[in-house]
């Protein structure tokens, strides 16, 4: 096998309803596609209803499961309500919700309007608010156990400069796990999230490698492993953490970033760029101060 195969090789996901925000194009797509061929019934997403309806014939005719397009803005309340009612009219359940829908460009944050930057609070930190709590009333309501998964990036707890707005509501985001899977785990809800590296996607390298950027700043020489990340093994780790082998893993965020922000925080790790020949003569020297 390889990193890139399928990594569940029954229905494992058989029997599940999951809705996935986003889920019509990007990684939220390619985690769609897997849950689908897994057995579960999907909902997905966005505002784009066309994309939504492209997304859900293709992936359809892919794994000759049902997949539901819903239009929804997360950012509105009302919106998300409407989500849930044409999940349960559809499917007449919801058991997962991944927040995965994002908004994200590059900029310096000076540059931003106030509105620009509330933009992309709305979107991801309001907007996995909102799933969350419309979904979750409705779980303790119906005393139906649950999962939520939330898809976040390495810098919700680095931090990172250009991408300002964004950062601050993947750290929210990554704090409503916390917090929602101590108070929420009585009513069996259980509450994960990813932190991918880089995973290329046409909506995230249109708004953060626009032009030649893509050349300049070639992303994989960040990575340890010396390459970006492929989408089934992103999708791979999202149906471990929705299905019931993940039944006592809560609270948790996983990397998935070939070492990516490890390598920028290690104090030493420039030492990376040290030819192999240099080391004996580094090491005698260190040895020569001894005492
Ligand atoms: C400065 C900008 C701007 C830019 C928009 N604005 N683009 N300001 N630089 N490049 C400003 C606008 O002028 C406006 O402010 C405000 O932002 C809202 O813009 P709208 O276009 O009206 O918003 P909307 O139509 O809602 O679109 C939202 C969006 C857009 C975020 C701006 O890019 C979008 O739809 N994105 C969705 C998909 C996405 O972003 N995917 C990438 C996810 S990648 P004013 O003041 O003029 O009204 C990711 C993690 C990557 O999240 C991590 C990688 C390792
Ligand atoms: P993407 O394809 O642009 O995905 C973002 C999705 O969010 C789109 O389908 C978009 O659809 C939807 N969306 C945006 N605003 C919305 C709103 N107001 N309401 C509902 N849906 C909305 O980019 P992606 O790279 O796959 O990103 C997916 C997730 O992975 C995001 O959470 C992102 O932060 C995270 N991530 C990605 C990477 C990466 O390298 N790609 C790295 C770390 C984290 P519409 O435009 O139709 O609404």
């Amino acid at each position: 096998m390889t990193y890139t195969d399928p990594m569940f090789k029954n229905k494992e996901l058989d029997g599940k309803v999951i809705v996935v925000t986003g889920g019509g194009s990007g990684l939220g797509k390619s985690m769609s596609r897997y849950f689908s061929l897994l057995g579960a019934k999907v909902v997905i997403t966005s505002r784009s209803i066309e994309k939504l309806q492209k997304a859900s014939a293709e992936l359809q005719k892919e794994t000759g499961n049902e997949i539901h397009p819903v239009a929804c803005d997360v950012r509105s309340y009302e919106e998300v309500e409407n989500l849930l009612a044409e999940t349960l009219k559809k499917f007449g359940k919801a058991d997962v919700l991944v927040n995965n829908a994002a908004g994200n460009f590059i900029s310096p944050t000076e540059r931003l309007s106030s509105n620009a930057f509330d933009t992309i609070i709305d979107i991801v930190l309001k907007g996995s608010k909102n799933c969350t709590l419309a979904f979750g009333k409705h779980w303790i309501k119906e005393k139906q156990p649950a999962t939520v998964l939330n898809i976040v990036t390495t810098y919700a707890w680095t931090g990172s400069g250009y991408v300002v707005p964004s950062a601050t509501a993947k750290a929210g985001v990554l704090a409503m796990t916390r917090s929602l899977a101590v108070e929420w785990a009585k009513y069996g809800i259980r509450m994960n999230a990813i932190a991918p590296g880089p995973f290329p996607t046409k909506g995230a390298w249109d708004r953060l490698l626009p032009g030649d950027l893509k050349e300049k700043f070639d992303i994989s020489k960040k990575v340890p492993l010396k390459r970006v990340g492929e989408h089934q093994e992103l999708a791979n780790l999202a149906a471990y953490l929705v299905s019931d082998y993940s039944a006592y893993i809560n609270g948790e965020v996983v990397t998935i970033d070939g070492g990516e922000w490890l390598q920028g925080a290690g104090e030493f790790n420039m030492l990376e760029k040290i030819p192999k020949e240099l080391w004996d003569q580094l090491e005698m020297m260190i040895r020569a101060k001894k005492g």
